[in-house]
């Protein structure tokens, strides 16, 4: 498993956020502390959200894939868990009343009350959970925004490259040439590959390909995606890509982002 720099600081973490590789964030540097329920317990509420995402994975057999896809939000809890699939929910603001009662006051306040106080602005800041099971990986694919992933529950190992320039150029990224079920053949040494434990946090830089796979029974992380982020006034240097693509394209501005983001 090839090591990421842990960030400590603040001054580090303005330092280092502008530009690749991704890096573990340690320490005391995100005061954020968010007793989650257990990730069965959250899987069987978001599955029966009407905004929730997933996909059945695993089996060969379309029509076993097909059975499951329509039981999802039916079938018993502890069977579910079971299937191989993967799960996304972009708008954990309508379980801000229930389940997740408290994450404005002790995540969302605290992160941004943090990256506000360092210098940063942004355009919108927004949690995203995933639930994901064995043996089941993401899409290979970048996203418009940086994130903040934390693991919650289970293991998860966030492959992404040392040199992401070397792969694919932010021009690129823009223009969406990554999305595929896999990532394409690369020599491992390029890669960076982060296994995450409860509790730990990585810093994903923006417009970076990288895919994610699921090491334990059920996995469940959250990831804070931060649109448009600045500190000082300056964007990230990939970003840069981003904005003057937008500048010539005003139509498409942030349409590619939250609402079809690739998981
Ligand atoms: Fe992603």
């Amino acid at each position: 498993m090839s090591t990421a720099v842990i960030v400590t600081t603040p001054e580090e973490f303005t330092e280092r956020w502008r530009t690749p590789p991704n890096f573990r964030i340690g320490g005391n540097l995100a005061q954020i502390g968010f007793e989650f329920p257990p990730a069965i317990d959250v899987l069987d509420a978001i599955r029966k959200d009407d905004e929730v995402r997933f996909t059945v994975l695993g089996t060969d057999d379309w029509a076993v894939r097909m059975d499951r896809t329509a039981a999802f939000r039916d079938a018993p809890i502890r069977e579910i868990a079971t299937w191989p699939f993967r799960l996304v929910h972009f708008n954990l603001s309508r379980f801000y009343d229930g389940l997740l009662h408290d994450f404005q006051d002790q995540v969302m306040i605290p992160w941004r009350t943090f990256v506000s106080s360092q210098g940063f602005t942004w355009q919108r800041c927004a949690p995203i959970l995933f639930i994901s099971s064995a043996g089941c990986s993401s899409t290979y694919h970048n996203d418009n925004s940086h994130g903040l992933v934390w693991q919650v529950e289970g293991t998860k190992t966030f492959h992404s490259y040392r040199d992401p320039d070397r792969i694919l150029s932010a021009e690129a990224a823009v223009i969406g040439e990554t999305t595929a079920e896999e990532p394409p053949p690369h020599n491992p040494a390029d890669r960076l590959s982060v296994r995450m434990e409860p509790g730990e946090l990585l810093w994903s830089h923006a417009l970076t390909p990288h895919w994610v796979t699921t090491e334990s029974p059920l996995a469940m992380s959250v990831t804070l995606s931060h649109g448009g982020l600045c500190h000082q006034g300056c964007y990230a240097e990939r970003e840069l890509a981003l904005r003057s693509y937008w500048d010539k394209h005003p139509d498409e501005a942030w349409l590619r982002d939250l609402r079809t983001t690739r998981y």
